[in-house]
């Protein structure tokens, strides 16, 4: 057996011999390579997890004296949490997840650039030991209010420990916005959407498509929400979807629209 299979190599000639060695040579080079960037460089491709696995919500962690873990949940058309505050001279864990679509996440004048894909986690780290605004922005195009989608990270010297805005809140009725999909559209900070933001809403007067002025109470949030192509607010397209929302999830709305003027 042996002998056969050593005569069969003899048979082969030098430049096929050669050939085979420079392919396993090329073979052995690339692996070692792949292994030195995963093990020695510390590149990680993103993990895949199932989608329900997948973290739901942004959220901050401290692990350490100024070492932080942030998780980042990219969705139409912002990230949670949105401003993150942090100590010079911290170290971040990033944990970057897509609530939707594919978003980029680009922290400027660093080298994270990263890319949030709808069911994996891309983790980064970074260093932040010259204080500064940071800004991150959503470099892949995402929908109609991609360009308004950043956040941004604030290191200062007179910062203790972290802190972030932007986080989902255990609310009731937020929770009500974010599963009906209202957050897609009508930001909570006063940013300008495809609808009107949801801040400092409450108790305005509102000037519609159709002429008339109504005050934003009660009934006419239920209007809105049951007949929203009637009540379309000047200066918005008439694009809010008629949506199976129940007396107790607006009432929930409603709570939060107050409390959030
Ligand atoms: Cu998200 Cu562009």
């Amino acid at each position: 057996m042996a002998s056969r299979a050593s005569g069969l190599i003899g048979k082969i000639d030098v430049a096929e011999r050669r050939a085979i060695a420079l392919a396993v040579v090329f073979v052995a080079a690339t692996l070692a390579m792949i292994g030195y960037a995963n093990w020695g460089m510390g590149i990680t491709l993103p993990s895949c997890v199932p989608q329900d696995k997948l973290f739901q919500h942004g959220s901050i962690a401290k692990h350490g004296d100024k070492h932080y873990e942030v998780q980042f949940l990219a969705k139409m058309w912002g990230f949670e949490p949105s401003r993150v505050k942090v100590p010079v001279g911290s170290t971040v864990e990033i944990l970057l997840a897509s609530k939707d679509v594919t978003h980029g996440f680009q922290i400027l004048g660093t080298n994270v650039n990263l890319m949030a894909v709808p069911g994996s986690v891309t983790p980064s780290h970074i260093h932040f030991d010259k204080p500064g605004v940071y800004s991150i922005v959503c470099h892949e195009y995402c929908g109609a209010a991609h360009e308004s989608m950043n956040g941004v990270f604030e290191v200062s010297a007179d910062t203790t420990d972290i802190s972030a805005e932007g986080l989902a809140s255990d609310d009731a009725g937020r929770k009500v916005l974010d599963e009906k999909g209202c957050l897609a559209c009508h930001s909570l900070d006063g940013t300008a959407g495809v609808g009107p933001s949801f801040k400092g809403m409450w108790g305005q007067t509102a000037q519609l498509v159709n002429g008339s002025t109504r005050k934003v109470d009660a009934a006419f949030l239920r209007e809105m929400i049951l007949h929203p192509s009637q009540n379309t607010i000047k200066g918005f397209d008439p694009v809010m979807p008629e949506l199976p929302v129940s007396n107790d999830e607006i009432k929930l709305i409603q709570q939060y629209l107050e409390a959030l003027k």
